[in-house]
């Protein structure tokens, strides 16, 4: 079997497989079809400050080969989650990458100055934050829309974290140029990037004529997104190549059911993969892919998972 092992900058990871945020709560539903331990890292759900009952329902709906989310950022706020579900997830040995937001620039920086108090604190790997759902009533709060407002985000978080933590910036495909936003966030300071989050979108309910989710807009998720993700991962991971950006370790995230889908990330370019969506239909979704890439590697000779990333580079460039 092919070396799994994966680098989140300083941080080595056992396996390139997460969960994706938002798809498995805080582990504990998970745990009761596979060890959270089995995986390269848990994603949590995104926290917050204060809690929130998140946005009025129906707010999910599906789609041809997806669904639409309208959560809001439900979840119990950053003090629950201290006491109780990271020193869970720390008591399960499992590697967390926990996902942080706030109202503000500042409220980012509130969160994780809570975070590193925690008694789970030890099982950190790393902190994503979440500058990129479009589930918040103003579009001016998607940060990751501003290479401005990305760079205050990730310049607060960046030096609220102990050094050596990696801080991962979690970006949106719905921009003109995900390139300059990701420049933005390396340079305030982020070790990597996760792409991506949800598109912003809209399904209309034809026998009602009226939107489907009382929130009116949701974030698409599901099959249908992963050639945007595999897109968006290889204009930015072509530009660290290019030398327009400095090299930093890409996450990819958007549609992946499989370890081919999977492979179609890391191929493009990305050192770690999460499974989100997926898991609503299949919660051994994030395990069963760790074995099929573990398989796909195998299949195509290769001895380390390191030597596959970025591959389709090299062989677009090769005669
Ligand atoms: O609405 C939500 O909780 C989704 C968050 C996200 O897509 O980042």
């Amino acid at each position: 079997m092919a070396d799994m092992t994966t680098a989140l900058g300083a941080t080595r990871l056992p396996n390139p497989v997460m969960t994706a945020s938002g798809c498995a709560a805080n582990g504990k539903e998970l745990h009761r079809f596979f060890p959270v331990s089995d995986l390269g890292a848990f994603t949590t759900k995104t926290v917050m400050r204060d809690p929130r009952s998140g946005r009025p329902t129906p707010r999910m709906a599906e789609t041809d080969s997806g669904m639409l989310n309208s959560i809001g950022l439900q979840g119990p706020g950053i003090e629950t989650f201290c006491v109780d579900d990271l020193p869970w997830l720390a008591t399960q040995g499992a590697r967390v990458l926990v996902s942080v937001a706030g109202g503000t620039a500042e409220e980012f920086g509130e969160v994780v100055d809570r975070l590193v108090t925690s008694p789970g604190w030890p099982a950190v790997v790393g902190v994503e934050a979440n500058i990129s759902c479009p589930n918040v009533a103003n579009r001016g709060l998607v940060f990751a829309c501003d290479p401005v407002s990305s760079e205050r985000v990730v310049r607060i978080v960046r030096g609220r974290v102990p050094a050596g933590t990696p801080v991962f910036a979690k970006l949106t495909p719905d921009v003109t140029d995900v390139v300059a936003i990701a420049s933005a966030a390396l340079g305030a300071g982020a070790t990597g990037l996760t792409m991506i989050n949800t598109l912003l979108g809209v399904v209309v309910d034809t026998d009602r004529l009226r939107p489907r989710l009382a929130g009116v807009t949701g974030g698409l998720s599901g099959p249908a997104i992963l050639p945007v993700a595999v897109r968006a991962v290889w204009q930015v991971t072509a530009a660290m190549r290019a030398g327009l950006l400095p090299r930093a370790p890409v996450i990819g995230v958007g549609g992946v059911r499989t370890g081919a889908d999977a492979l179609q990330l890391v191929a493009a370019g990305a050192s770690a993969v999460q499974v989100g969506t997926a898991t609503f239909n299949d919660p051994s979704a994030p395990r069963r892919v760790l074995a099929e890439l573990e398989a796909e590697i195998d299949r195509h000779g290769f001895d380390r998972f390191a030597d596959v990333v970025g591959i389709a580079h090299e062989r677009t460039a090769a005669p």
